[in-house]
């Protein structure tokens, strides 16, 4: 059928055939030394199958103490042979199947707050935040020191490296949903060369962004996934006003940077997963309607969209119209919000949902994502995340066991 969704576009010299991005979706099911599991592999091998032009491949970690868990993907000198030998079969299979390759980003990460290397809290933070930290008050909490931060710009740049050797087409250096860079824009209070002015707080991100490009040279194109804003009530978090009301004059600012430095594409997001998770995926049994957190994914996106129109838009949060996802995804690119609709939760529930619209124009009601944050529940109870409805044969075993702890048999 014809579809805006199904017209090509270029980035980078390249040419992407269609509209549609696979976020990054942490399956949380790599070996424990962070390389491609099984799990890994049979996700990323339907993800290829599924005729996407973008495969956004999920957060992986630069460095050890920043893993969000133990079986969270890390690539080093011991892993960086799997990433490679996945990246190849994706391509090919993509090429079989679909007739060309996928653009496959590689999204690197620090957890900061979120960092659970062996299972259980290890935060290591921008600064202390009564809004986060109430009742985990006697947690212990590491600062990330000046010095800290320095090493942290080196562990991109190296993994950076290996992800170009292992055929990533594009390397995101993550600044969303609370995680390390993220947390420093909010930094208002931080003394030193990382906190308090704009420049500080943006100081480690961008330090990060130059290491990379400097690492891949021209072999890969460098993007971010990036908080438009944080959501959380003044003065936690960035992007509010003192009346809390949404204000991008910082996103517009760390965006005309980032486009200084070359930057042809961003995946926008907002919120954060952790503490107001409806903001950043609207979903069932929230505490606001789906429809007012798809509106305001939106009203950010279509925003900074008007500010750069040349800059090529990833939109989040595609997944809350359910079998209507297409054509609201196709509504987005015709009223100019993005260029590429992203989509998150869908593809853990139903991976062939492009071919589908594009054969019968509709997608199948008994296969959408119910939006009912299993997958998360599934992450957040320390196992595997995927889709217990949808893929039952595999994800319901997990779902039984880890959260609702029923024993087998
Ligand atoms: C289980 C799960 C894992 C996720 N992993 C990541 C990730 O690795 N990196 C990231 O930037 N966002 C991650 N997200 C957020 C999604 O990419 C996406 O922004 C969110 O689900 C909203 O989009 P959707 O409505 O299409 O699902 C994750 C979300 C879920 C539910």
């Amino acid at each position: 059928m014809k579809t805006v969704l199904n017209t090509s576009i270029e980035i980078y010299n390249k040419t992407v055939p269609n509209r549609i991005v696979f976020q990054p979706m942490e399956g949380c099911d790599g070996t424990f030394d962070g390389g491609i599991d099984v799990l890994t592999r049979r996700r990323y091998i339907r993800f290829a199958e599924s005729g996407a032009g973008i495969i956004w491949f999920e957060a992986t970690a630069v460095s050890a103490e920043g893993r969000a868990n133990p079986r969270q993907l890390y690539i080093n000198e011991k892993t960086a042979d799997s990433f490679k030998m996945l990246v190849a079969e994706m391509k090919k299979v993509c090429l079989e199947t679909n007739g060309f390759e996928p653009l496959i980003i590689v999204q690197l990460t620090h957890s900061g707050r979120f960092s659970k290397p062996n299972g259980t809290p290890e935060p290591i933070v921008a600064y202390r935040n009564e809004l986060w930290e109430k009742g985990k008050e006697n947690q212990p909490y590491v600062i990330a020191t000046d010095d800290y931060c320095k090493s942290v710009s080196q562990k991109y740049g190296v993994a950076a490296k290996l992800a170009l050797e292992a055929g990533f087409d594009g390397i995101d250096v993550k600044c969303c949903h609370g995680y390390l860079f993220n947390e420093f824009l909010s930094a208002y209070n931080r003394r030193g060369a990382y906190g308090g002015s704009f420049e500080n707080r943006t100081r480690l991100y961008f330090e990060c962004i130059d290491a990379v490009k400097n690492s891949v040279g021209n072999g890969a194109f460098v993007t971010t996934r990036f908080n438009a804003c944080d959501c959380f009530p003044y003065p936690y978090g960035y992007g509010v006003d003192e009346n809390n009301n949404i204000d991008l004059t910082q996103a517009k600012l760390i965006i005309e940077k980032l486009v200084e430095k070359g930057m042809e594409i961003i995946d926008i997001t907002l919120g954060n997963p952790y503490l107001i998770p409806h903001i950043n995926r609207p979903c069932m049994n929230s505490p606001e309607d789906g429809k007012v957190g798809l509106q305001r994914i939106y009203d950010v996106t279509k925003e900074l969209k008007d500010e750069f129109p040349e800059v090529k838009i990833v939109s989040s949060g595609l997944t809350y119209p359910g079998e209507n996802a297409m054509e609201y995804a196709e509504k987005l690119i015709n009223e100019n919000v993005c260029d590429f609709a992203g989509f998150g939760r869908m593809t853990f529930a139903y991976p062939e949902f492009y071919k589908d619209y594009l054969k019968n124009g509709k997608l199948e009601k008994n296969k959408v994502c119910l939006k009912c944050s299993k997958c998360t529940e599934l992450m957040r109870n320390g196992t595997v995340a995927g889709c217990p409805i949808r893929d039952g044969e595999v994800y319901l075993p997990y779902y039984n066991k880890f959260v609702l702890k029923k024993s087998e048999g």
